[in-house]
């Protein structure tokens, strides 16, 4: 799994036990989930170039190192990417968001997509938002859905992962690093990851 990257930081370490405990209401659920997302994709954009920029500053014309912030498109899987990609646009507000709604079946677990606005991604880099990664199989429909857009560069931003659903996504999809804040012991039967913290699309948006 030469493709995933697990962020290790005392604050990630914290804030993921704050999404395990089930007292945690939605409200801090969600901000959460948008504070780990930020810090995830700060570490994410370690490896990115700047490039100098004509600045008009208080004492004349200068270039400065910059990103341009039009060539990320932020696409979080509806519904439990969506708090992410509120804490990735604090920091990057004029990125480009495209949306995409993957469900998986609770029974056969295979997912389906079910809504894409992700716009045409040729020259950009792809950022897909999703706090888990069970079976990996969203995930897997996702970026191949997203590849298809043609995008230049394609990362994956996860708060939680199975080992097995890693597996699987760093398989079918080598070129795609994959930053996650902490990697848990295992599926259970259900495809649930243990110990997890519960279906976060249900516990963000309290249903
Ligand atoms: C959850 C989660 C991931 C997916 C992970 O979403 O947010 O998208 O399951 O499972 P997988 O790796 O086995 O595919 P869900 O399908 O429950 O949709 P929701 O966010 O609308 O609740």
């Amino acid at each position: 799994m030469k493709n995933v990257i697990n962020v290790k930081h005392p604050l990630l370490e914290h804030l993921v036990t704050v999404l395990r405990d089930i007292n945690t209401p939605p409200d801090r659920f969600r901000k959460t989930i948008s504070q780990i997302g930020k810090t995830l994709f700060t570490e994410a954009l370690r490896e990115e170039k700047t490039k100098n920029k004509k600045v008009s500053t208080w004492v004349g014309e200068g270039y400065f190192p910059s990103l341009e912030e039009e060539s990320y498109v932020f696409i979080p899987i509806l519904r439990a990417g969506l708090p992410m990609l509120d804490g990735l646009l604090e920091i990057m507000p004029s990125a480009v968001s495209g949306f995409l709604a993957v469900k998986r079946n609770e029974e056969t677990l295979e997912s389906r997509v079910y809504y894409d606005r992700v716009p045409d991604l040729k020259g950009k880099t792809a950022v897909v938002l999703d706090p888990m990664v069970a079976t990996g199989g969203s995930l897997n429909t996702a970026l191949s859905i997203i590849k298809e857009k043609n995008p230049e560069k394609v990362i994956s931003i996860n708060i939680i992962g199975a080992p097995e659903g890693l597996e699987n996504v760093s398989k079918s999809h080598p070129d795609v690093k994959i930053f996650i804040a902490q990697i848990d012991e295992k599926l259970n039967d259900k495809g649930f990851i243990i110990p997890g913290l519960g279906d976060a699309g249900d516990r963000a948006y309290n249903t």
